[in-house]
């Protein structure tokens, strides 16, 4: 049966659109940031013939655990700023292999092109969030400024830096409920990373990269953009509050708790004081 055309495919316009949103916000510079968006074989199957690899590329770590799996994921060194004008180059649609060593491009990622270097990070952070929440798909991870920003001038505590983000705008508590996780400084593109992002994110879909970026997890693009979002609104809060001479005042736990309540949230035990 002829194939469409893979251009057209919802999760190829999902990856333009949001790479596209993700520069224009300026988290993505040069080839900073990364994206891998797990799909189902039956989204792939009016665009491409799963039979037909077109090369298979390396891993450094066990995938067996996603082995049959399909991703959509950004190209090594790819520039977020190009994508919408050369998905082909910039995506690729790869399957893991069965022995979990590798994975076999299907689409895209075109001159020898190559998964993000990231693909350590992402693909143990999918492992680990499957394991809480069958319905994750998204892992992206950018370099958003204020966040990043607020890496230098804040204490890197995850209880403290999640306080401080709860408190810059009310409806952080309702979107992260869970927290933010933060590693310490790392080398990127290491099994390493990979394994202490992951650790994490059993836990928090934010994971913190110190000096570096930020890591999100979630069911859609959606969500996880709007997660990574409204943690960096709250650090550019942060910013202003900082720049503008230091808080004078904030919202209280007990309105913390209030609001909790209110939305049907449980905040992560131990980060409010008991009511
Ligand atoms: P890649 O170009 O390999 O995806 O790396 C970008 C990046 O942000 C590394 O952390
Ligand atoms: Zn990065």
């Amino acid at each position: 049966m002829k194939k469409m055309d893979i251009l057209q495919a919802p999760f190829v316009r999902e990856m333009v659109e949001v790479t596209t949103n993700l520069y224009r916000l300026g988290w993505d510079e040069r080839n900073g940031g990364n994206i891998s968006y797990l799909l189902k074989k039956e989204e792939i199957l009016p665009f491409l013939d799963p039979n037909e690899v077109l090369r298979t590329i390396p891993m450094i770590f066990d995938g067996s655990k996603l082995a049959g799996k399909y991703f959509i994921v950004t190209g090594s060194g790819k520039y977020f700023k190009n994508v919408s004008a050369a998905p082909t180059d910039n995506l690729g649609v790869v399957r893991v292999s069965d022995d979990g060593k590798g994975v076999e491009l299907l689409w895209g990622l075109t001159n020898d092109a190559v998964p993000t270097s990231e693909l350590p990070s992402h693909f143990m952070s999918h492992i680990a969030r499957l394991e809480v929440d069958p319905e994750n798909r998204v892992i992206m991870h950018n370099h958003a400024s204020h966040l990043l920003a607020m890496s230098f001038t804040h204490n890197l505590d995850e209880k403290a830096f999640t306080r401080t983000l709860w408190q810059m705008c009310t409806e952080c508590l309702v979107v992260f409920p869970e927290g933010i996780g933060v590693l310490p400084w790392l080398v990127p593109g290491t099994n390493e990373i990979g394994k202490a992002t992951a650790a994490k994110m059993k836990e928090t879909r934010l994971v913190l990269w110190p000096q570096h970026g930020i890591y999100g997890a979630g069911k859609d693009m959606d969500e996880v953009f709007g997660l990574i979002e409204t943690a960096e609104k709250a650090a550019e809060v942060y910013t202003y509050v900082c720049a503008q001479g230091g808080i004078k005042q904030t919202i209280s736990d007990e309105n913390l708790w209030t609001l909790a309540d209110a939305f049907g949230v449980i905040p992560k035990e131990g980060y409010l004081e008991e009511r």
